[in-house]
Formats: C-alpha cells, structure tokens, sequence
C-alpha cells in the first residue's frame, strides 16, 4: 500500500509542496504546473513579489499559493522560513540556481567561486535539511535541479560544474540515508532550458534558436510525472536535453545549433 498522501499519475489534490526559485524559470514553472495538478504551493525566492504576480492565476481555487522571501543561501533564513511553516510538505522542488558571465577557471574569483557553491549547492542542502523531519513524516519527494554540467563537461565553467556535480552526490547520498523513511530523492539533470539564466552567459544564445530548446513548461510536467509515480516506484535521475540540439553526452555546445538528420 502506498503511505499517505496518495500519489495518482499527475495529480497533487491535497498536497502541499515547496519550490525554490520559484520567481523564474524552472522553479516558476514547477509553481505553475503543480498549481493547476491542485497543490497548495509555497513558492520561495528572494524577488518573491514576482512569484505572486506571475502564477498566482495558476491555482483553480484561491488561497493555494503563499510566496516566501528567501535567499538560499542564508542556513538561518531557511531555518526561520521553515519555523513558520504550518502543517505537513510532502514534496520539496529545488530549482534555485544561478551562474556568472565570468565563468571560465582563469576569471573565477574566491567570491565568485562561493557564491556560485553556496547558491546552486549548499542552498539546496539547507532547504533539504530545514524540511526533512516533514518529509519523512509524509514520505515525501524531493526534485533537486542540477544540471548535465553535472555529468559532461562543457561551458558552463568548473565552479557551476562542481556545484552541480555536489547536486548529484548530495541526492545520492541522501537517498541511500532517507529510502528507508520513504522519501524519494529524483535528480533532474536538464541541458539547455530556454529561462533568463541563458541572459547571464558571456554570450546569451539567439532568440530565434530558443524555441527548440527544452522549455520550463517540459521539466514541470516531467517533475509532476516522478512526484506522482506510485509511490513504490522511484525515479532517481532523469536527463532531459533538447531533441534537435543534444543527445546524452553531447552536450558541450553553448548554443548548440540543429545537425542534419542522419541519411
Ligand atoms: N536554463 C538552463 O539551461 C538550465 C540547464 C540546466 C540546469 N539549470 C538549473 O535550473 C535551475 C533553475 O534555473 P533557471 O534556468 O530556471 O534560471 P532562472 O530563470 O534564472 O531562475 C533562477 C531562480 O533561482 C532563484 N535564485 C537564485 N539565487 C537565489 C538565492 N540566493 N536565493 C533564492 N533564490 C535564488 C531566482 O530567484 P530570485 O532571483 O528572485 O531570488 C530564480 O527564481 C537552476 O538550478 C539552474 O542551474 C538550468
């Protein structure tokens, strides 16, 4: 039998789920999607006016969306944020993440270094930490976005790529700790996603490409799939690149453009 709350393919009716990075993107997607699947979202971000503004319509009934302001990286904010929470969450969404145009090993600074580690690693681990004995008591899933710049090296600098690389060792390790409560930990390891972080490159790629790239809406609807898998069933990892552009490992391009198909 499957523990509480009950998982049914796409549906989140009574569920109560937390989202970081939750004003853009990725995480604001994730807000909008589990919204409309009937989750009370709590959608965390430091501009979380945003939030509000832009899925508040989402939800099919009132009062489902509570915006918190956060920055992820403050352990004590975390903590404080997740004080004031009342009542069970029995799904976490990690998507807080940032890069830096100033990427490349010979440009990354300490400062630059930390930042891109505290925001895109150890935030992750804070909120994972904050929300744990909630998790465990409704036998709850958590998504943590990391990256293919996890799994393959490419442009995305060695500070992004050790951050996410410490995602996936992080949701390993958590996983092996926390199965045996009933939390099910599922690493998304997306390739290029059409969001503003694209704005922060060296060189953001052309708007005309954007439309083949993975859209947010497409890692949502993938992340509500392995939130409502019947709970006996864990999806531990999932890759998702864009079909034109990359394949598994092929993933270096920073602004990969469409190859000829195969004769
Ligand atoms: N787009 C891609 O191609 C791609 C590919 C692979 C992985 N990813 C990952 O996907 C995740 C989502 O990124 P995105 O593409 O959706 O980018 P995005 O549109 O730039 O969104 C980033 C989100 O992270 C939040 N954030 C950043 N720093 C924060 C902090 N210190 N405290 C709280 N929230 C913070 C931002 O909110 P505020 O600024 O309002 O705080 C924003 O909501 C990231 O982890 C990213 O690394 C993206």
């Amino acid at each position: 039998m499957d523990p509480k709350p009950v998982r049914r393919p796409g549906d989140l009716t009574g569920r109560t789920v937390a989202v970081s990075g939750a004003s853009s993107g990725i995480g604001l997607a994730v807000t909008r999607r589990f919204l409309q699947a009937g989750a009370t979202v709590h959608g965390l971000a430091r501009r979380n006016a945003l939030i509000e503004k832009k899925a508040d319509n989402s939800a099919p009934a009132p009062g489902r969306l509570h915006t918190h302001r956060v920055d992820v990286c403050d352990p004590d904010a975390v903590d404080r944020w997740a004080a004031t929470l009342d009542g069970p969450v029995d799904t976490l969404v990690c998507a807080a993440g940032t890069n830096i145009p100033e990427r490349r090993l010979s440009q990354l600074t300490p400062e630059s270094w930390s930042k891109l580690i505290a925001t895109n690693l150890n935030g992750t681990f804070y909120l994972l930490r904050a929300l744990l004995p909630r998790l465990r008591e409704s036998a709850g899933d958590v998504i943590i976005v990391s990256s293919v710049a996890a799994a393959w090296p490419d442009h995305t600098g060695p500070g992004y790529q050790a951050a996410k690389a410490g995602l996936l060792g992080l949701a390993r390790g958590a996983g092996l700790d926390e199965h045996r409560h009933g939390v099910r930990i599922c690493t998304v390891l997306p390739g290029i996603v059409n969001t503003p972080i694209l704005d922060n490159r060296p060189e953001p790629p052309p708007q005309d490409l954007r439309e083949l790239f993975v859209q947010p809406e497409d890692v949502a609807e993938a992340c509500l799939g392995a939130v409502t898998l019947p709970h006996r069933a864990s999806i531990t990892e999932m890759t998702i690149v864009a079909t034109r552009l990359q394949s598994m490992g092929n993933t270096q391009a920073a602004t990969p453009h469409p190859a000829p198909p195969v004769a």
